[in-house]
This record gives C-alpha cells, structure tokens and sequence, in this order.
C-alpha cells in the first residue's frame, strides 16, 4: 500500500495528515502558533513556528500511523496565501513574515497600480493589488525597513519556506503565486511587466511549478529532522484556497464550495481565466492543470465568531470546557434560540476590512438594528446571518460573471454546525452539500501528491477516487424569503456607511 502526506502551514496552525491511496486518513496532527499584532491592522508570524510546527506534525502522523517513511510516496504542501518571507544570502529569514490578512499596504497598493499602469496589472495578473497581496509587502518593505529591503536575496511564500526546508529548493506553484501579483496568470508564469514595473529582481523569486509537478526532494537533514525518507518527492502543492477546493472536489465546472475558517470563500472552478468586470472576485490559476477559478473571499467569516466567542461568550468557553464540548456548540444553541432576522439586529463582518465585494482596508464592523430587547442570543445570531450574507454576496458576483453551477459543497469548521448550514442555505437559496471528507487543504495537497507520483492519472480522477457528497442542507421557503428583506438592507448598509468609514480612519491615523 502506498502513503501520501499532505502539510497545511495554516494561519493558526499546521495540520499534516497521512492518507492511503484509497485516500483514507490514516493520521492527523496539528500544531499551533500565535500571530503577533503589533499594530492595528498588521499581522505578522515567525516562519520558524511554521517549520516547528511542520516537523513537530510530520514527526506525530509518522509516529501514530506506524507507517515506514519509505512507503510514503509523495508530500504535498499548502499554505496561508499571499504572505512574504525575506530571506537573505544565507537563507536566514530577515523580519517576521508579513500575512494574508495584514492591511498595512494600502499606499503601496495604488503606487503600484501607477508604476506598472492599472491596465496592464489587470491584464497581467487579472486582479488588482490588493493590500493583503504579497507584492506591495515588498514594496513597503523598500519603503519602510530599506536596511532589510537591502538584505534581501529570496521572497517566498509561507508554505514555500517550508518547502525549502524540507527541499532545499526555491519553488512554488501556480495557484499560490497566483496572489502575489507577480505572475501572469492566464500564462502561468511570472510577469515581467509586473516585476520590471515595480523594480524587482525575477532572481528573487523561486521556481514556479504546476501543482501536481514534483519541485524537489526531502534533503539528508531534512529526513533527520522530520523522519520522511531521504528523497521522498514534495509536489507543487498548492494555496489553501485552491488546495482545499481539490479536496472538496472543486475540479470541474458546475460545482461550486463555500467554506468558512478564518475567511470565508466562495470558490468556482472555470474552463478559461474569466474575470468579474469589476474584479471583485479574484481569478487565480487553479491547483489543476488547465484550469483557473474565481473565488470571492471574505476576510472575518469564522474570524467574526471566534471575535464572538472571545470577545462576549467567556461563560460558554467555561462550560464548556467542563462539559469536553466545544464552545462553538454552546454559542449555535443561543443563536438557534432566536428567530432568523433576529428580530432586526443585522451584523456587518468587516471586523479586519473586506476584500470581496469591497477591496476596503477601513470597513470595520458594525451591529445595526440594537434595541433593549437584544442580548447575547441576538448577537450570536446575527454574527452567523452577517457573515451568511457576506457569502451571498460572493455567490451574487459569480453568478452574474455566467458561471453556472449546480451543486454547493460547504466545508471549512464552520461547515460543521448544522444551524450555520441552515442559515447559508437560507440566505442563499442554495442547497449546501456536506462531503465525506473534510479535512480541507491539507487533503487536496495530500491527493496533488498521489497525482505528481502516478497513484492517479488526474486530480480529477483523485477527486473521484476519494471524496462523495454526504448530507444535503435544503433552503426553507419562508426564511428564504425574509432574508431576502434583509439581505437588502446587509448591502444598503454598507453603502451608506462607506463615507463614515473613511472619517474612522482619518481619526484612528
Ligand atoms: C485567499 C486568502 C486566505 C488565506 C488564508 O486569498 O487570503 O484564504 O490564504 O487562509
């Protein structure tokens, strides 16, 4: 029986499964780290926690499978997107890796936009700079720390470090390199133009592969750190979003995933580089060769229950600590106990600013509707509902882009509760579908690496092999139609307080 890893350096941490060909989960580990904040809207990690935890994980699925290292075929990496690590001569990582969800760069955003001239950004990488995008961090870098900027020799992605250490090889794959505005993404390469125009070096930059492809080899100190085979070959791999999308099955046209972590994404697969005309959705290259996709992502989806949680909901953390449950159960409860609209209390998730349909550093979020007669039951609820109608949003723009779809997968933690489930079916009037195994990213890379080293032909036949729908999510008529009341007023909001969000900013500095 042959063996495939797949490693997700996630935002929180750094889950390593191993799977048989079958694509069963034979193992699952995960280890986490923090994210430092050292001013508001920064968000950084040090890509050494991202290698402990790599090797701490690879080291546990080894050890709790009992499998030989050596029948393992293949490794596949994905990772948090966008985010930038500066290495030096001696490959020593030179600052702190600047993440996805860091909005520090908006000034660098439209100097690039004027540098390299929008239209040909647009034409290039089919996206606009967007200010979690990994080139502008550069250009702060230039910037803002010119000692470092001096320094640098390598600019990698996050799960690419990892691959490095594990590889020695500078490489990265098309779907991640797709955000940072550095490749061309209908051809599948880097950009000169984008890298001329903001005056870079293309030797900073690594290698770049299909997902499926081999990009190196576990070096001799890499097996002694984490215990994998000399020579065990890491495929391309893939970002999360695309990565998890292969393990969702998002393969093909016509079925579509909503998944809610951290962020929260709508994610279609297409046939040719199609783009929304206001490019409010990103289109990237696709984990599968050929292919592109589009997707709408929103920054504070499950990051706006976890505020939730943390913020007002201590009690329920307590009890359920006691009780061995989790306090997310506890949280749905209160939120089940309140009627859909809850009774006018409408959230807007914007709590770190929005990229889909607003690319909108300064959006904050907001609770409207207040009344004496809210409490936390309300709240709870109408987080759940916001962040339902953010989705909606992204599912609106794909649509009208002409892509059409006949099947919803949701995945992601927030997939697991059934009222959320509801809620989105509700809002969105779409039945969602939950799959046999959701284990995310780390599974579409652990399939990409059974595709780079001949267990499958395709990752569409992978995808075949291994993953079914489960349980179906049908949209109730009558709360369909409420929301969509609501859902009017979630976009009229927003649009109102656009202006004010900008005198927020003004005021913070
Ligand atoms: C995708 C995105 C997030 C991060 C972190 O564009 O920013 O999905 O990759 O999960």
């Amino acid at each position: 029986m042959a063996f495939l890893v797949g490693l997700d350096v996630g935002t929180t941490g750094t889950k390593t499964l191993l799977i048989d060909e079958r694509g069963q989960v034979i193992a699952s580990a995960l280890a986490e780290y923090p994210m430092a904040v050292p001013r508001p809207n920064w968000a950084e990690q040090d890509p050494a926690d991202w290698w402990r935890a790599a090797v701490a994980t690879i080291r546990s699925v080894l050890a709790d499978s009992g499998v030989d290292p050596t029948q393992i075929k293949g490794v596949g990496l994905s990772g948090q997107m966008h985010g930038s690590v500066f290495l030096d001569g001696d490959n020593k990582v030179i600052r702190p890796a600047i993440l996805w969800c860091d909005q520090r760069t908006a000034a660098q955003c439209q100097w690039i936009h004027e540098a390299v001239g929008y239209e040909t950004v647009v034409a290039e990488t089919l996206n606009p700079v967007l200010a979690g995008f990994q080139a502008p961090k550069i250009v702060w870098l230039r910037d803002n720390e010119p000692e470092n900027y001096a320094r640098v020799c390598k600019i990698l992605l996050p799960k690419d470090y990892v691959r490095f250490l594990l590889t020695g090889e500078y490489a990265t794959e098309v779907s991640d390199a797709s955000g940072t505005s550095l490749l061309n993404v209908p051809e599948r390469r880097w950009s000169e133009a984008m890298i001329k125009g903001i005056g870079l070096s293309e030797e900073w930059l690594p290698r770049v592969f299909e997902s499926p492809e081999i990009s190196g080899r576990v070096t001799e100190e890499a097996a002694a750190t984490t215990g994998l085979a000399l020579g065990t070959p890491v495929v391309g791999g893939g970002g999360d979003q695309a990565a998890g999308a292969v393990g969702n099955g998002i393969v093909e046209t016509g079925v579509v995933s909503s998944t809610l972590g951290t962020s929260g994404v709508v994610f279609a697969c297409l046939d040719e580089p199609l783009t929304d005309g206001k490019l409010r959705t990103h289109t990237f290259c696709h984990a599968v060769p050929g292919k592109w996709h589009t997707m709408g992502v929103m920054l504070s989806a499950g990051g706006s229950v976890r505020w939730l949680r943390d913020a007002l909901c201590s009690e329920e953390v307590a009890v359920a600590a006691r009780l061995e449950r989790d306090p997310y159960e506890l949280i749905d409860a209160q939120a089940d106990t309140v009627p859909p609209g809850a009774n006018g209390l409408v959230f807007l998730p914007y709590l770190t600013g929005e990229r889909t349909p607003y690319p909108n550093p300064n959006a904050k979020g907001v609770f409207f509707g207040l009344s004496l007669m809210h409490d936390k039951r309300h709240l709870a609820r109408a987080v759940l509902e916001g962040v339902a109608f953010g989705m909606r949003d992204s599912f609106e723009i794909i649509k009208a882009m002409g892509v059409s779809f006949s099947q919803v997968r949701a995945s992601g933690g927030g997939a697991k509760s059934r009222l959320w489930r509801q809620i989105q079916s509700d809002v969105t009037g779409e039945t969602h579908w939950t799959i046999n195994v959701d284990e995310g990213p780390a599974f579409g890379v652990a399939l990409l690496a059974g595709v780079g080293t001949g267990v499958w032909s395709s990752v569409q036949e992978a995808c075949t092999a291994t993953i079914q729908t489960a349980e179906s999510t049908q949209p109730n008529p009558d709360a369909h139609r409420l929301y969509e009341g609501y859902y009017t007023l979630y976009q009229d909001l927003y649009r109102r307080l656009e202006g004010a969000y900008d005198d927020l900013a003004r005021l913070l500095g």
